[in-house]
């Protein structure tokens, strides 16, 4: 039986690309075979991350532009089709927390996240769903979180965020599943990212981290990134609206 996982020709365009889970979802898509268009804001890192490609055969190029930007999406959505010819896959990944008490939440830290997690993931789908529909097919992958299911105290703008991203991804599926486009959510538990350095760093988090957690471990990106290449690839043809947990269990831990 043939495996459907190569990506073989196809160009995906990963938003916040140049780290963390968005280096390893836009290095295991290339080495799928699309080539990909890496989005970050430091044009210097992003230059890195695309000779790393290069080094090991893999194609891919740079988009430096802040999520923050609706034109900086619009116009990287635009030249990704006016150079390939077609856009087959996106992924909303760029991601941002914002660490404090409710009472002390400044009502711009809330936008600022919201603005980052959730509204750019919306400008990046209603941009590339143009293309794809055209095409009459495409991928759209949001990078959502645990946290958007379960909560924990501080960081109320990224929990709405991530519930929000979710609940966005069903509505994209249910829209764009006539035109042969399929809208996915993953939901990484704790991974070890610059992100979550903070909590990494903290002998007493790590350990709760690893007692509630079944497998007892934290994700590493890579875990998160081949399922990237799962829902991107023809062998996820029929999945859409749904949100994967990579979560080591965590979510239904009780
Ligand atoms: N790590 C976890 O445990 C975890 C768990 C669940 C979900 N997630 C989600 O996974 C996604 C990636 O997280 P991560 O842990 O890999 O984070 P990370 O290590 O902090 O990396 C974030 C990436 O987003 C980029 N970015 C941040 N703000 C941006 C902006 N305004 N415009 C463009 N790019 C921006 C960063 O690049 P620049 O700073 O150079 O722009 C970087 O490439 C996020 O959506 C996060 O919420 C993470």
């Amino acid at each position: 039986m043939e495996m459907p996982f190569a990506l073989t020709g196809k160009v995906a365009l990963v938003t916040g690309g140049s780290r963390g889970i968005g280096w390893t979802i836009s290095r295991a898509l290339a080495a799928a075979g699309a080539h990909v268009v890496i989005n970050g804001r430091d044009a210097k890192a992003l230059d890195a991350r695309v000779a790393e490609l290069a080094a090991e055969g893999l194609a891919g190029s740079a988009a430096a532009f802040d999520v923050g930007d609706e034109a900086g999406i619009v116009r990287a959505v635009e030249q990704t089709v006016e150079r390939h010819g077609h856009l087959d896959i996106a992924v909303a990944n760029a991601g941002i927390n914002h660490r404090v008490p409710l009472t002390e939440f400044a009502t711009a830290d809330f936008q600022r996240v919201l603005d980052v997690n959730l509204n750019s993931y919306f400008i990046l789908a209603r941009e590339a769903a143009r293309p794809m529909i055209r095409q009459r097919g495409g991928r759209i992958i949001v990078v959502a979180s645990m946290m958007g299911q379960i909560a924990r105290p501080g960081i109320a703008a990224y929990v709405a965020s991530k519930g929000g991203a979710a609940a966005l991804t069903k509505a994209l599926a249910v829209e764009l599943g006539e035109h042969g486009i399929t809208c996915n959510a993953i939901c990484p538990g704790f991974t070890r990212t610059d992100m979550t350095q903070i909590m990494q760093d903290n002998a007493e988090v790590t350990t709760w981290v690893e007692s509630r957690t079944p497998l007892r471990r934290w994700a590493d990106p890579r875990e998160v990134a081949s399922v990237a290449v799962f829902l991107a690839s023809e062998g996820a043809s029929y999945i859409t609206g749904h949100s994967l947990n990579v979560d080591g269990g965590f979510a239904i831990n009780a």
